[in-house]
């Protein structure tokens, strides 16, 4: 029996991680779910967005399922993303773009991994305005690469190519210009590499990295890169096999790991029942693996698979005409993951 901390979430995250949670019950793994809240639904209950409860759930865990949370404006919240990414450690963020047969991209076979550094570089939070008489005349962020923050992100990538059974690990970087940051990053991806003999190693430079991702995708497998290019990167990557609904992403930590939809709680269609399950089911396939659930999640794989190459239950944002909803794609991937 595994033990995970449920956070519904806000606007479509209940529909979406009620969904999820169907599937991952369907595969027959057994899960015991600890629901807890987070985001606008817990400020409404307890007056803060991140309770000490959810914290502790996730403490306890170790294992967190989580859905969109609306950050609310103003009223002074931190952003509850970033503190559980502070205080569980959550260092890699990772987020496969795996091209979906059925779907309308310029690519069909774009097959890589984005593995984001998610504590230090530039979003390491050290940040000032110079002033002279209250009027700003400049602006300071200052980006944060460590040898141990670089050295966990990279070995992480490298032992995530060996256990996916990839084959290069690529390093971006923007060592001709950030010579210290950069640089250093770039100088212990060179030498970690030699530890893994068995897996291609190469570096791009960020912008060039870019453009070839939207001209080559195919040339990429496993990426590895530090907060801000990552952050970018990795949302490029999910735009070239069909954006926000279909891209799942893990946050995976000393202390735990959180598994989520890269999108946001989409209020604009929030109570229509027409989101799109993909990207939180597949988080569920991600937390399936990394829990030791490998066939299970490969069952959920290939039915989300199977579903949106047949085209005829699949949510507006895929449907060429007669969309379903939530609920009817869900319970067409949950057909599947039976049958299997
Ligand atoms: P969003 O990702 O919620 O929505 C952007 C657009 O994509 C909208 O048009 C939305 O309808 C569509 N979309 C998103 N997910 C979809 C799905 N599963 N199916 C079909 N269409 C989908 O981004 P937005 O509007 O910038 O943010 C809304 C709220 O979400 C904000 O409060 C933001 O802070 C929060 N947010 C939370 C995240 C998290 O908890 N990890 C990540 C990103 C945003
Ligand atoms: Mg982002």
């Amino acid at each position: 029996m595994h033990k995970i901390t449920l956070i519904p979430g806000d606007g479509i995250g209940p529909s979406i991680v009620d969904a999820a949670v169907k599937v991952i019950e369907a595969t027959g793994v057994q899960v015991q779910w600890d629901s807890q809240s987070a985001g606008m639904a817990a400020v409404e209950k307890f007056g803060t967005p991140l309770p000490d409860a959810t914290l502790d759930s996730i403490r306890a865990n170790r294992i967190c399922f989580k859905g969109p949370l609306t950050t609310p404006v103003g009223g002074g919240y931190r952003s509850v993303n970033v503190t559980l990414r502070q205080t569980f450690n959550l260092y890699a963020n990772v987020r496969p773009a795996i091209s979906f047969e059925g779907t309308d991209t310029a690519f069909s076979d774009v097959n890589l991994v984005t593995v984001r550094e998610n504590t230090e570089g530039l979003y390491a939070g050290i940040e000032h305005f110079i002033k002279v008489d209250e009027e700003k005349i400049a602006a300071e962020s200052i980006a944060v690469v460590t040898r141990k923050g670089s050295e966990r992100i990279i070995r992480y990538a490298f032992d995530y190519a060996r256990r996916a059974r990839r084959k290069k690990v690529t390093l971006v970087h923007k060592a001709n210009i950030l010579k210290c940051t950069s640089g250093l990053f770039l100088e212990i991806g060179r030498e970690i590499a030699k530890d893994y003999p068995d897996i291609e190693f190469d570096d791009r430079i960020v912008d060039a990295c870019s453009m070839q991702m939207v001209m080559q995708p195919q040339s990429f497998d496993v990426l590895v890169t530090t907060n801000l290019f990552g952050d970018i990167l990795s949302d490029l990557a999910a735009g070239l096999i069909g954006g926000l609904g279909l891209t799942a992403g893990a946050n995976i930590g000393t202390d735990a790991a959180l598994f989520e939809a890269v999108h946001g709680s989409a209020p604009d269609i929030a109570d229509k029942g027409i989101a799109n399950p993909t990207a939180m089911i597949m988080a569920g396939a991600m937390m399936l693996e990394h829990i030791g659930e490998p066939e299970a999640a490969r069952r959920i794989e290939r039915a989300v698979r199977e579903v949106i190459k047949d085209g005829r239950s699949v949510t507006p944002d895929l449907a060429k005409d007669s969309p379903c909803s939530t609920a009817q794609m869900a319970e067409a991937i949950i057909e599947r993951v039976r049958q299997a």
